[in-house]
C-alpha cells in the first residue's frame, strides 16, 4: 500500500514527527512544521485551538471532573453516565450480533440508573458511505428511503427487546451533519488534514483500506471473506501519526481506558508498530457529508459516524453546535463496541478528539462475537440469527438473559437453540419462577396471601439474610465491572439458596404440625418472598419485564417498580400485612424446537405455543 502525497496540492516534507504545526495562516498556504499545505476553505480561526494546545488541553480537561470506574463525577452536580452502542450500519436489518451490543448496553444503562445516576444511553444508525449506497441500489430504493426503512427496523427491534435508550442518532440527521462539518473544520484548522493520493486494497464491508499482510488468499478480508478491491484516490488525510506519542501516553496513564484488559495489549501493539495517517474523504462516494469547501469529496464514513456520539447529545430543538453538544455530557463514560471496531475507537477516535481539543471517553469496552460454526455472525456473511424471530418465539427477557448469562462479556459465544431453551428454563422458569409460585401458593393456602411478619423480623437470627446480602454485593461488583454474566450468576445463586432453604425447611409440612412450627413456616415464606423481591430488583437490568411481573405478584404497582433503586436490594422492604397478588407463573417453560417438531405443525401445537407466550406476557 502506498500513500503518495500529490505535489500539486501539498508540498512533500520530511521530519514531520518533530514538530507540531503552527496554527497561523500564511497567504493561503498553511505552514505546518515542515509541511506546506494549502488552506482548505474558510475556517473561523478564533474558534479553533492550535494542535499543541488542543492535545494538551484535551488531556487537561479532566481535572474539573474525576473519573471513577468509567463514570464522571462532577462536583456539585448529579452524576451523569453517558454510554453508547456503535451506530449500526443500515445496509441490512439488525441481526442478533447487533442486538447483542445493545442488550448489554441496556443492562448497563438500567444498572447505572438503579445507582441513581443521570444516564444518557445513546444508540443509532450509521447511514452514509459506499456500502449503504450499494445496499439501497440493490433494494431498488433511494439511499434516504432505504435508510429510513432500515433505521426504523432497528427502532422496532429495540422496542421489542425493551431497550431503554435515551437518544437515537442517525448520521443523516441535520444536526449531526452540522456537527461533523464543524469538527472537520476544527481538525483542519489544527493543521491535521492534508491532501494526498492513496492506493491500496479496500474492503467495502469494513469500509477500510487494508494492509496486505492482514489479508487471506486472493486478498480476501479475514472478517468478511470477500476480496478487497484495489483503489486509487486523491483524498484528504488525517495526520494520525502525529498523535503516536500522545496516544501512548494516554493509554499508559489511563489503564481503565481499554477493557477487557487483554484488548489493551492489542491496541498497544498497533500503536507501537507505528500509526499511519488515514484518508478521511472519498472522491468516489456521493452518499455522504460533503467535505467543507470541496464538493467533490465526501467525508469518510468513520470520520462522520464517530461524531454521532457527540451529536446525539445535542437537543433536537437546539441549533446544533459542537460546543453545545459537548457541554451536554461529553466525554462519554463508556463506548461499548465489538472487537472488530476497536482500532477505530481506541486509536482513530481518541486522536481525532485530541486534534479537535476535546476529551477522550473514559472507557472503551470491546466485547466478543456471537458466532455460528465458529464464524462471526454477520450481515455480510449471511449467517445471522434473527433477533425478531427469537423475541417473538421466546420473549425479550429470555433473549436478553440468555445472551448476557451465557456469553462471558468480552469473549466470543456460540448460539444453540437447545442450550438457549435449557438455560432459560432452568434459571428463569425453574429457579426463579417456580420458587415464587410455590411460595405464593403456600402463602395463599395458609395465610390468605397476606404477609404475617415483617421480613426483617422473620429473618432475625437466621444466616439466610447474610447469604443474600453477600450475593447482592457480588452482583453489584460484577455489574460495575461489566461482568454481566457473573452478575446474573450471583443473582441466580440467591434463587438456588432459596430453593435449598425451602426444601430443607419444608414449610408445607411445618404448617401441618401447627403451633410454633406453623409460625416458623410462615416466617420461611416471608423470607423467601423477600429474597424474591431482592432478586427482582437486582436482575431488573437484565430481565426488566420478568422482574416487573415478580414485583406485581408481590403486590407492588408499576410506579413502585419503576421507582426501585439499587438500595432496594437491601433486606427489609416486605412488611407484615402486605397482600400478595394472585399467584400466576411469571415465566412459562419453553419448548425447544425438537419438542415442537414432535408435535408436528398441528393447530393444537401452534395454539399451545401462543398460549404459553401469552402466559409469559401476562
Ligand atoms: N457502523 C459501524 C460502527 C460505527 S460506530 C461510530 C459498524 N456497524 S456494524 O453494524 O457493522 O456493527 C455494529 C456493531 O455490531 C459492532 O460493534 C460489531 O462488533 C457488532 N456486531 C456485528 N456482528 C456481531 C456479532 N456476530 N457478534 C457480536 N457483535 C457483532 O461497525
Amino acid at each position: 500500500m502506498q500513500n503518495k502525497r500529490s505535489e500539486s496540492d501539498l508540498c512533500v516534507a520530511s521530519n514531520r514527527e518533530q514538530s507540531f504545526p503552527s496554527s497561523g495562516n500564511d497567504g493561503g498556504i498553511r505552514r505546518i512544521g515542515s509541511y506546506h499545505l494549502r488552506a482548505f476553505g474558510e475556517v473561523d480561526t478564533e474558534l479553533v485551538p492550535s494542535l499543541a494546545m488542543a492535545a494538551g488541553r484535551a488531556l487537561l480537561c479532566r481535572p474539573q471532573s474525576e473519573v471513577v470506574s468509567g463514570e464522571v463525577k462532577t462536583s456539585g452536580k448529579e452524576e451523569t453516565f453517558v454510554l453508547t452502542t456503535p451506530l449500526y450500519y443500515v445496509n441490512a436489518p439488525p441481526h442478533m450480533g447487533s442486538a447483542y451490543t445493545t442488550i448489554a448496553a441496556d443492562a448497563i444503562a438500567r444498572f447505572q440508573r438503579l445507582l441513581g445516576k443521570r444516564v444518557v444511553f445513546i444508540t443509532g444508525t450509521d447511514e452514509h458511505g459506499e456500502k449503504i449506497a450499494a445496499a439501497a441500489e440493490a433494494s431498488g430504493s433511494s439511499p434516504s428511503e432505504h435508510c429510513d426503512t432500515i433505521s426504523q427496523s432497528y427502532k422496532i427491534l429495540w422496542k421489542e427487546l425493551d431497550i431503554s435508550y435515551d437518544k437515537f442518532i442517525r448520521t443523516t440527521d441535520q444536526k449531526h451533519e452540522a456537527i461533523v462539518k464543524e469538527f472537520y473544520s476544527r481538525v483542519l484548522n489544527n493543521g491535521d488534514i492534508y491532501r494526498a493520493d492513496y492506493e491500496g486494497l479496500y474492503c467495502v464491508n469494513c469500509e477500510e483500506y487494508k494492509d496486505e499482510k492482514e489479508l487471506l488468499e486472493n486478498n480476501c478480508c479475514p472478517m468478511h471473506l470477500k476480496p478487497c478491491v484495489p483503489r486509487k484516490e486523491d483524498n484528504y488525510f488525517f495526520a494520525l501519526s502525529k498523535y503516536q506519542k500522545a496516544l501512548e501516553d494516554y493509554i499508559s496513564s489511563n489503564p481503565d481506558f481499554l477493557k477487557p484488559s487483554f484488548r489493551l495489549n492489542e491496541v498497544q501493539g498497533w500503536i507501537t508498530n507505528g500509526l499511519k495517517d488515514f484518508s478521511i474523504s472519498r472522491s468516489s462516494v456521493e452518499w455522504g457529508i460533503p467535505v467543507p469547501n470541496d464538493k467533490t469529496q465526501t467525508i469518510y464514513v468513520w470520520f462522520d459516524a464517530l461524531l454521532g456520539y457527540i451529536s446525539a447529545l445535542s437537543e433536537d430543538s437546539e441549533q446544533s453546535n459542537l460546543q453545545q453538544a459537548v457541554n451536554s455530557g461529553w466525554p462519554a463514560s463508556l463506548h461499548l463496541i465489538g472487537k472488530d471496531i476497536l482500532r477505530f475507537h481506541a486509536v482513530y477516535w481518541p486522536a481525532m478528539l485530541l486534534s479537535a481539543g476535546l476529551s477522550i471517553p473514559n472507557m472503551v469496552f470491546g466485547h466478543g462475537f456471537l458466532t455460528k460454526d465458529g464464524m462471526k455472525m454477520g450481515k455480510s456473511l449471511g449467517n445471522t440469527l434473527e433477533p425478531m424471530d427469537l423475541v417473538q418465539k421466546f420473549g425479550a427477557d429470555a433473549v436478553r438473559y440468555f445472551f448476557l448469562r451465557e456469553v462471558e462479556f468480552g469473549n466470543d459465544g456460540d448460539y444453540s437453540e437447545e442450550r438457549f431453551v435449557n438455560i432459560v428454563n432452568a434459571h428463569l422458569a425453574n429457579t426463579i419462577g417456580n420458587l415464587l409460585n410455590r411460595t405464593l401458593g403456600l402463602l395463599k393456602k395458609n395465610c390468605q396471601s397476606t404477609l404475617p411478619y415483617d421480613s426483617i423480623f422473620a429473618v432475625e437470627g437466621n444466616s439466610f439474610k447474610d447469604s443474600v446480602s453477600q450475593l447482592v454485593e457480588k452482583a453489584k461488583y460484577h455489574y460495575e465491572n461489566l461482568s454481566l454474566s457473573s452478575a446474573c450468576e450471583s443473582i441466580l445463586e440467591i434463587g438456588n439458596v432459596g430453593n435449598l432453604y425451602m426444601d430443607k425447611n419444608a414449610p408445607w409440612s411445618r404448617f401441618k404440625q401447627g403451633g410454633a412450627s406453623s409460625e416458623m413456616a410462615a416466617k420461611d415464606l416471608v423470607i423467601i418472598l423477600e429474597a424474591m423481591r431482592i432478586i427482582a430488583a437486582a436482575l431488573s437490568p437484565v430481565t426488566p419485564s420478568l422482574c416487573f411481573r415478580i414485583y406485581s405478584q408481590l403486590g407492588f404497582s408499576k410506579e413502585q417498580f419503576e421507582a426501585v433503586t439499587w438500595d432496594d436490594t437491601r433486606w427489609g422492604e416486605l412488611r407484615a400485612g402486605r397482600v400478595m397478588a394472585e399467584a400466576k407463573p411469571v415465566f412459562a417453560k419453553m419448548e425447544n424446537n425438537q419438542d415442537g417438531d414432535k408435535k408436528g405443525s398441528s393447530k393444537e401445537g401452534k395454539n399451545k405455543k401462543i398460549l404459553r407466550q401469552g402466559l409469559v406476557e401476562a
